[in-house]
């Protein structure tokens, strides 16, 4: 059976003392009132990594970082490589947001080379997919995300690709309070793990977690999560409130 997976994405939100009371109260809940079959996941901002990894209990909480270096290490002004996440404790990296693609200008090949620092150094990518209003509005979204795996994470050995969570989530979707319809989410996951079937096998189609992101809340969540393809959520917003994430966490 696949992962249930709910990961919540600060973005660039909370101060240090902010971020480890959310994560100390977010832990405590799951603990408390936690479905005990999701995956949780906290995708804090670098600065609060090593913090908020020493405050949640690993074995019910996981800790992830939002974006990673696309080189190893060395004289990159700025920049925080893998091997300084994993140092903190965290064990997941989202890579390929698109705010990141779209603000920062990661390419398909700057990805290839995070994608593949993060795996060697054993940490796992939640790589995000998804397409803008317009290419939705034109009815090209398929061949839009398929294109995104395509020059991605697609290209990578079956073992590695094993190794993959993925996250799509429509641009129109992200932050705008105008979340896809659970038939929408649907039809993209079940098109996505389609692919997989045909690039790397049944097998591992039924063992990739695929999320849905984009103003997922709890009062959509039980709907997106009951359809047969979503594997969970990538959660902005409503990750910054415990209550709102834990009811997400347990909207299976
Ligand atoms: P949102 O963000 O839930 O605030 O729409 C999701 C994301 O961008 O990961």
């Amino acid at each position: 059976m696949r992962k249930k997976i709910v990961a919540g994405n600060w973005k660039c939100n909370t101060t240090l003392s902010e971020g480890i009371a959310l994560a100390k109260q977010v832990n405590q809940l799951v603990a408390e009132r936690g479905n005990k079959e999701t995956v949780v996941v906290l995708g804090t901002p670098f600065t609060h990594l090593a913090s908020v990894a020493a405050v949640v209990d690993p074995a019910r909480v996981s800790v992830s970082a939002q974006n990673c270096a696309a080189e190893p290490k060395g004289a990159f002004t700025g920049e925080v490589s893998v091997a300084m996440i994993q140092s903190t404790g965290a064990t997941y990296v989202i890579l390929g947001h698109s705010e990141r693609r779209e603000y920062y200008h990661e390419t398909s090949a700057i990805l290839n080379k995070k994608v593949a620092l993060t795996l060697a150094q054993g940490l796992t990518p939640i790589y995000c997919c998804g397409e803008a209003l317009e290419i939705r509005e034109a009815g090209t979204q398929n061949a839009f995300v398929q294109q995104q795996l395509e020059e991605t994470i697609f290209l990578l050995s079956p073992e590695d690709f094993g190794k993959i969570v993925i996250a799509y989530e429509p641009i129109w979707a992200i932050g705008t309070g105008r979340t896809a319809s659970s038939q929408q989410a649907q039809e993209m996951l079940a098109f996505i793990r389609g692919l997989i079937v045909a690039k790397f096998g049944e097998a591992a189609a039924a063992a990739c977690s695929i999320l849905y992101g984009g103003s997922c809340s709890p009062a959509n969540a039980q709907e997106l999560f009951s359809q047969p393809d979503i594997d969970g959520g990538l959660i902005g917003g409503a990750s910054l409130k415990a209550e709102d994430f834990l009811a997400i966490v347990n909207a299976f």
